[in-house]
């Protein structure tokens, strides 16, 4: 019931829970020419008029973070995380996308970063495309040009070698659904390709090769030295059938999944092909649209052997759920978001943020999805976050968003046993937001982005945070733990009273019904037990043991208090 859904649950996670925070190259580094670093598709774009950006914001300087290494690292120890999850910018290192420009700068910059936090005992967690694909590739085609599976992994390659004896977590790409999507069918990111019946399921079949491609080299080449786990980042929103009781809705609700979520993580997770409700959807309706053959591309079986199991852990950017209901939409022009034949909604009773509606009940029933569709592999959310338009460094609404999905989290791992290992806050500060700029904030840390040194400062959502990981989660606090055990021999029942006595026998009784406190003797106890219509309320583990009973009102006694 809704009502359910809202409770509080009290617990904690696994001791080696992996606690972190989040963050990108091109949304946080700044420097975009800095040192010899060459431009990326992101640079590009931003630089050139019409690219939709609030503010017709770049990310030239962004948090200057190429040049404030020790104030990020500052604070990261501060919030006390265990693990940062970053990303390497591709024309940082390799400044036309080939190995043979090899920038040292480049290289020094990433090695003074994960050296110092490996000095801090933070581990770093590695993604190696977040979008920003160096522009000299993208001049030859970008991932539609099939020499970019082994460009990129030429890139991996050389990142293993040279960071992976102190990197342990991969991450090959960041949000592969969003980037085909947005990059190759509506065209909002950069290329701009507008090509939403054919350019995501072109850039996706691509981006799986590369993917295997790259869990492959370190699987044969690197894992056995360097020990470490390799993935990919795949974000959803948790899809909520409209109508439960309807199987064409809950059916709509399954297929969002599978074109959000399974799209890649099937290949992966599964048996190296898509989905089924993929392979039919985009098959019948290319049919109906009387094309040849499907405008999803097929893997032949050696690709598909190639593709399966290559992922060690499931890793989920999740920050919000959709109400899903079957439709039946036009045919033409094909559309990957009509293949869906969906219609999705949030429900305006969940708390609007800048971006998203927050609906973090979700959360738990996404965890369970993977589980009961990818088997019981371990989890790590490697984004969640809250992005606020005008946050006060008092960011209680933040400090709500992370409690309530942390704790959905927990709810998972503890209730339901699904294999939760890790959590990552979006973002470690607030940073360059795509196509919104600097308008929307999602940072524990707040940036003033109109000064030079663009200043760190820490909201009170970064406290919380810091909060909950000394914590390990949410235990309850040990004086609202309910204690188990039983009172000494001759406790003394008696019928509901007004007063409670305690070891001292009646030297101590208290009345709280009447708001007056009675002791008695010479002896002067200090807890103070109260007695109300809703029962005891002890206020310390303590004080339990000091009980003896409970005794029927003895008013007259307050003349024999001292
Ligand atoms: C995710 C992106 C990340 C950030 C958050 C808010 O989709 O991976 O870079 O922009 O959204």
């Amino acid at each position: 019931s809704p009502d359910q859904l809202d409770l509080f649950y009290h617990g904690t996670f696994r001791e080696d829970f992996l606690w972190g925070v989040s963050s990108s190259a091109y949304q946080i580094e700044g420097a975009w020419n800095a040192d010899g670093k060459g431009p990326s598709i992101w640079d590009n774009f931003t630089h050139t008029p019409g690219s939709n950006v609030k503010g017709n914001a770049t990310g030239d300087i962004a948090c200057d973070s190429y040049n404030q290494l020790d104030a990020d690292l500052n604070m990261l120890r501060a919030l006390k995380v265990k693990a940062y999850r970053f990303s390497i910018s591709w024309s940082r290192i390799f400044p036309t996308g080939r190995n043979s420009s090899i920038n040292r700068h480049g290289v020094d910059y990433y090695n003074r970063l994960i050296n110092g936090l490996v000095a801090s005992n933070i581990s770093p967690m590695v993604t190696l495309f977040h979008w920003d694909l160096p522009q000299a590739l993208q001049d030859i085609g970008g991932w539609e040009n099939p020499s970019l599976i082994e460009l990129f992994n030429s890139y991996a390659d050389f990142c293993f070698q040279t960071f992976g004896d102190r990197v342990k977590f991969w991450m090959t790409f960041n949000e592969p659904t969003n980037q085909a999507w947005l990059g190759y069918g509506s065209g909002d990111f950069p290329p701009k390709v507008k090509d939403p019946g054919w350019g995501p399921y072109r850039i996706g079949h691509a981006i799986i090769k590369a993917h295997a491609r790259v869990y492959h080299t370190y699987d044969e080449k690197y894992r056995r030295e360097q020990k470490g786990v390799i993935s990919l980042s795949l974000s959803a929103h948790w899809a909520e059938p409209k109508s439960p009781e309807i199987p064409r809705d809950v059916e709509a609700a399954d297929r969002m999944l599978q074109f959000s979520l399974g799209w890649f993580a099937h290949p992966i997770f599964r048996n190296g092909d898509y989905p089924d409700a993929m392979k039919w959807k985009v098959g019948n309706r290319s049919e109906l649209q009387h094309l040849a053959t499907s405008r999803l591309p097929s893997f032949t079986e050696e690709e598909k052997r190639y593709i399966r199991a290559t992922a060690d852990v499931f890793c989920l950017n999740t920050y919000s759920s959709r109400i899903v209901q079957h439709k039946t939409p036009r045919l033409n022009p094909p559309s990957y978001e009509d293949d869906q034949e969906t219609t999705k909604e949030e429900d305006p009773s969940w708390p609007s943020t800048a971006i998203n509606r927050a609906a973090p009940w979700g959360t738990r029933r996404l965890l369970n999805w993977i589980k009961e569709e990818y088997g019981d592999i371990p989890i790590y959310i490697t984004e969640n976050g809250v992005g606020l338009t005008n946050p006060k460094v008092e960011d209680t609404d933040r400090i709500f968003y992370h409690k309530t999905y942390i704790n959905e989290a927990l709810k998972a791992y503890r209730l339901d046993g699904v294999d939760l290992r890790g959590y990552s806050a979006w973002s470690l500060m607030d940073n360059f937001e795509w196509l919104n700029g600097y308008t929307v904030k999602f940072g524990l840390y707040h940036v003033d982005f109109n000064n030079t040194n663009r200043p760190r400062t820490a909201r009170a959502s970064a406290r919380y945070y810091t909060e909950v990981i000394t914590n390990n989660g949410m235990p309850l606090p040990r004086e609202d733990e309910f204690v188990y055990g039983q009172f000494p021999e001759g406790f003394i029942w008696s019928i509901p009273p007004q007063v409670v006595t305690t070891k001292n026998a009646c030297r101590h009784l208290l009345n709280v019904s009447s708001g007056t406190k009675y002791f008695l003797g010479e002896n002067h106890y200090p807890q103070v037990y109260s007695w109300t219509q809703e029962g005891l309320g002890i206020h310390s583990r303590a004080q339990v043991a000091d009980l003896v009973g409970f005794l029927n009102t003895v008013h007259a006694r307050e003349k024999e208090c001292p």
